[in-house]
């Protein structure tokens, strides 16, 4: 079973392909509702109403070097899986935003995986975009914002790998504070 953290990392891929500036990556979970929930959101250059609705379908993609899309339509299978499913909402030339449900407490859910890992890989491959990971719990929140890290370190990029290795700490800390 793959883990949701894979599928967060082919999701936001699109976002960093469709040239966003600003990434969200929005993670919610509530014992009370059962509910656990994944947005990613990026003001990249959208999808036309048409593609949009072809979208889910693995056969379509814009990629060249293979026939089929896969990151979308295996997101979906995931959530629908266990109970839930995937709303895409974009517009050419704002952006787009992917949330998927699931679940909370389905045997069919896979794990999260290692979002500080995840995260990790994402900002090193490609570190010009801002993120904003957000880990909601129970109502205690997780956040990391690569404008405010981006302040505090000034010249200092974020893909050195001493700064790196501080996020991926500080993504672990902040998350073990939620018991994930
Ligand atoms: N955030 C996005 N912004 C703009 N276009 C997108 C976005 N996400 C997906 N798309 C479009 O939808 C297509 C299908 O996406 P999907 O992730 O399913 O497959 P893929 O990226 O083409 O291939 P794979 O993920 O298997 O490498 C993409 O080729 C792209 O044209
Ligand atoms: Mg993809």
């Amino acid at each position: 079973m793959k883990e949701l953290s894979l599928h967060i990392l082919d999701i936001v891929q699109n976002s960093i392909k469709a040239g966003a500036k600003n990434i969200e990556i929005i993670i919610n979970e509530s014992t009370a509702d059962n509910l656990m929930t994944i947005e990613i959101n990026d003001n990249g250059s959208g999808m036309s109403k048409e593609f949009l609705k072809k979208v889910k379908d693995p056969f379509v993609t814009t990629r060249t070097t293979r026939k089929m899309g896969m990151g979308i339509s295996l997101f979906e299978a995931a959530a629908v899986q266990c109970g839930g499913g995937l709303d895409i909402e974009s517009e050419l030339g704002v952006g787009t935003k992917v949330k998927a449900s699931f679940e909370l407490m389905s045997i069919d859910r896979a794990p999260l995986g290692d979002m500080a890992e995840t995260m990790m890989t994402i900002i090193s491959g490609s570190p010009e975009p801002e993120y904003l990971y957000r880990h909601t719990k129970d109502g205690k929140v997780f956040e990391l914002d690569t404008v405010q890290l981006k302040e505090i370190l000034g010249d200092v990029p974020l893909d050195m790998p001493e700064v790196l290795s501080w996020i991926t700490g500080y993504i672990k800390e902040g998350l073990a504070e939620l018991n994930i």
